[in-house]
C-alpha cells in the first residue's frame, strides 16, 4: 500500500475513539497511523510536545476526509497521577466513550546486572511500565463501555527474561499479571483485554538497551501495528488474549 493513503473499506473501527500512549514515535505512532487509516478519532499522548504536534499533523492527513474525524494531541506523563487526571478531564470533555485504549508508553534501561543496577533506574522503569499502566487503565475504565478494547503493549520480556534487563523484565512480568487480572475483571463487562507481546522491533528503544543491536533482523513497528488492528477488527464476541510476535529469525 502506498505510504499515507487511507484505506476506505467501511471499517468497523471508523468513527471509534482510540487513545494511544507513547504515540509520538516507534510502535505507538505506527499503531496510531494504522488506526487513523481505519477512520478512528484519536487521542495521542507522550511527554514530548513538539513530536506530538508533528504526529498530530501527520495523522490528520491519514484520516479519511469524509468522516470528519479529529486528533487530540496532549502531553501526558503516565507516571504522574496529576498528568493522567488532566488528560482524562479532556477525554471526558469530548463526551464520547473511549472505545480503544492502547497502553504503549514504555522505557528500557542500559544493560546492568542486578548487582550494578542503580535504584533510580529501577524506579523509573517500574514507574513507567507498571505504575503508569495502572494509572492510565484505572482512569480509562471510567469512560469505557461494553464493546471496547484495551491493548497493553508488553513484550516477550513479560514471560521470558533477558539478563542485564532486570527492571524491564520485572516491570513487564508485573504488567502481564496486571493485564491477566484486568481481563478477568472486565470479561463480565464485555471489555476485551489483549496482551501484546512483541519481540525485537526496530525502534528508538534499542538506543538505550543495545545500540548496536542488528536492526535488520527486527520486526517493523508497522507490522506490530497491523497485528493490533487485526485483533481490534475481530468480531466483538471474539478476542485474542495474548499476541506473541517474533522476528522469524528468532530472538536476537
Ligand atoms: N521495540 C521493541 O523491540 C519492543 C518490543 C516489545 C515491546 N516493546 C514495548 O513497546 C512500547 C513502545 O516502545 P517503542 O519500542 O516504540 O520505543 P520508543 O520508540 O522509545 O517509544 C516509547 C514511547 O513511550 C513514550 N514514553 C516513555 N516514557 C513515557 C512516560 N513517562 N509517559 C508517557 N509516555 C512515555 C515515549 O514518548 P516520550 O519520550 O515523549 O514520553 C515514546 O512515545 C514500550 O512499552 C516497549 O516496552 C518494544
Amino acid at each position: 500500500m502506498p505510504k499515507g493513503k487511507p484505506i476506505l473499506r467501511g471499517s468497523m473501527l471508523s468513527g471509534r475513539l482510540a487513545l494511544v500512549t507513547g504515540a509520538n514515535r516507534g510502535i505507538g505512532i505506527a499503531v496510531a497511523r494504522a488506526l487513523a487509516r481505519e477512520g478512528c478519532n484519536l487521542i495521542i499522548t507522550g511527554r514530548d510536545e513538539r513530536s506530538l504536534i508533528k504526529a498530530r499533523a501527520e495523522l490528520e492527513k491519514l484520516q479519511p476526509k469524509k468522516l470528519n474525524l479529529h486528533v487530540l494531541a496532549q502531553s501526558c506523563d503516565v507516571r504522574s497521577p496529576d498528568s493522567v487526571d488532566y488528560l482524562f478531564a479532556l477525554v471526558r470533555g469530548l463526551r464520547k466513550p473511549l472505545d480503544i485504549l492502547i497502553n504503549n508508553a514504555g522505557i528500557a534501561h542500559p544493560p546492568r546486572t542486578v548487582a550494578e543496577l542503580p535504584y533510580p533506574t529501577w524506579m523509573e522503569v517500574v514507574d513507567t511500565n507498571l505504575n503508569g499502566l495502572f494509572l492510565m487503565t484505572q482512569a480509562a475504565l471510567a469512560v469505557m463501555k461494553r464493546g471496547s478494547t484495551i491493548v497493553n503493549n508488553l513484550s516477550i520480556a513479560a514471560e521470558r527474561v533477558f539478563p542485564g534487563s532486570a527492571a524491564y523484565n520485572a516491570s513487564k512480568h508485573g504488567a502481564l499479571g496486571f493485564t491477566n487480572t484486568l481481563r478477568e475483571e472486565l470479561r463480565p463487562k464485555g471489555i476485551r483485554v489483549i496482551a501484546l507481546m512483541p519481540g525485537a522491533t526496530d525502534t528508538a528503544i534499542w538506543n538505550t538497551m543495545w545500540p548496536k543491536a542488528p536492526r535488520r533482523k527486527m520486526m517493523s513497528a508497522e507490522t506490530v501495528a497491523r497485528t493490533v488492528v487485526d485483533a481490534l477488527l475481530l468480531p466483538e464476541k471474539t478476542t485474542v488474549e495474548k499476541v506473541v510476535m517474533m522476528p522469524s529469525g528468532g530472538a536476537l
